[in-house]
């Protein structure tokens, strides 16, 4: 066992396929290097506590809107053979919580990872997101995993649940994305209920809403395999009028999407689960990029990151 030890996990931002890769689609999601999260844990003489901007304490008296991080602590304690050594974990997130970035999946990662490094413990990509998933089935209900699959990537990543998990490699050097967050919580387990009953009641209105949403992401495949991003972007904003018919936008998101494209971007949708949370937009270059975040922000976004393409690296045997 280690001193100290740190793991380390990403904000995700889905491109394309949010929900419909609930219903076995395709989707195509990153990493974004800039919002991450560290979890630090450190051997100290008695207790088991935790530090982090959520909650402060010891781990048995953690808050109940904590369970799955709490349920995850005490699997992994108990996996190994960790229930009487006395530490102290520190969780530091950038990410802004209930925002569609995936706050609850990088600090599942980030915890796991910690844990297998204090312990000395090898540890294998299924392993990991097997064991994400005992906090994210808790907090979200049954997510797709991809949430975890991005978080613990340096890559982008192509995802069918339960399928594939493969990372990819493209070459868009000049464009990036525009993340901007609107400040207003969306909780995905209701609106992946909210897209559910849509199916359930409204069949013939939201199955096509669906299928269609799989179809863009093929087609955003092939597009990033041709390096094309003006269809990237028309696709992009396909796919938020069919996630806005599916109820998951919101006025506010909208907003941001229209005020995106007046200022040169080449798309735009939400992101995530929606019914708040965070806009991407698609730019051409650097200074589109820091036009659309200016106007975004203008138009109220509480923050906005940059994301560029061209940093992503392959990074091998990375569990
Ligand atoms: C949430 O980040 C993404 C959703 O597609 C749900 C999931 O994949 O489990 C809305």
């Amino acid at each position: 066992m280690k001193e100290k030890a740190t793991g380390k996990s990403y904000a995700k931002i889905i491109w394309f396929g949010e929900h419909s890769v609930v219903y076995g689609k395709p989707a195509i999601a990153i990493p974004i290097y800039s919002v991450d999260v560290t979890a630090t844990i450190r051997r100290i003489n008695a207790g088991q506590n935790i530090h982090c901007r959520y909650f402060d304490g010891p781990v048995d008296q953690m808050a109940e809107n904590l369970r799955g991080i709490k349920t995850l602590i005490d699997h992994l304690t108990n996996l190994l053979g960790a229930k009487d050594v006395a530490f102290d974990l520190t969780i530091e997130s950038k990410l802004p919580s209930e925002r569609g970035m995936g706050s609850s999946a990088a600090t599942a990662i980030a915890v796991i990872r910690a844990f297998f490094a204090f312990f000395e413990v090898s540890l294998t990509r299924d392993m990991l997101l097997k064991l994400a998933e005992i906090e994210e089935k808790i907090t979200h209900g049954n997510p797709s995993g991809l949430d975890s699959a991005t978080a613990s990537s340096s890559m982008p990543i192509w995802f069918i649940k339960n399928e594939i998990n493969e990372q990819i490699d493209f070459n868009l050097p000049t464009s990036s994305l525009v993340i901007a967050d609107s400040g207003i919580k969306g909780k995905t387990s209701e609106a992946v209920s909210l897209v559910h009953s849509n199916l359930v009641d409204q069949p013939e209105m939201a199955d096509p809403l669906i299928q269609q949403l799989g179809t863009i992401a093929e087609t955003a495949r092939q597009a990033l395999a041709e390096a094309d991003d003006e269809t990237l972007g028309k696709l992009m904003t396909q796919s938020q009028q069919n996630l806005a018919q599916l109820g998951v936008s919101n006025h506010t998101l909208d907003t941001f999407c229209q005020v995106a494209c007046q200022n040169h971007a080449l798309g735009a949708k939400l992101t995530g689960s929606g019914l708040g949370g965070c806009v991407i937009a698609l730019a051409k270059n650097q200074a589109d990029a820091q036009q659309i975040s200016t106007a975004l922000r203008k138009a109220g976004a509480t923050q906005t990151w940059i994301q560029s393409f061209k940093n992503y690296q392959f990074s091998t045997g990375e569990a």
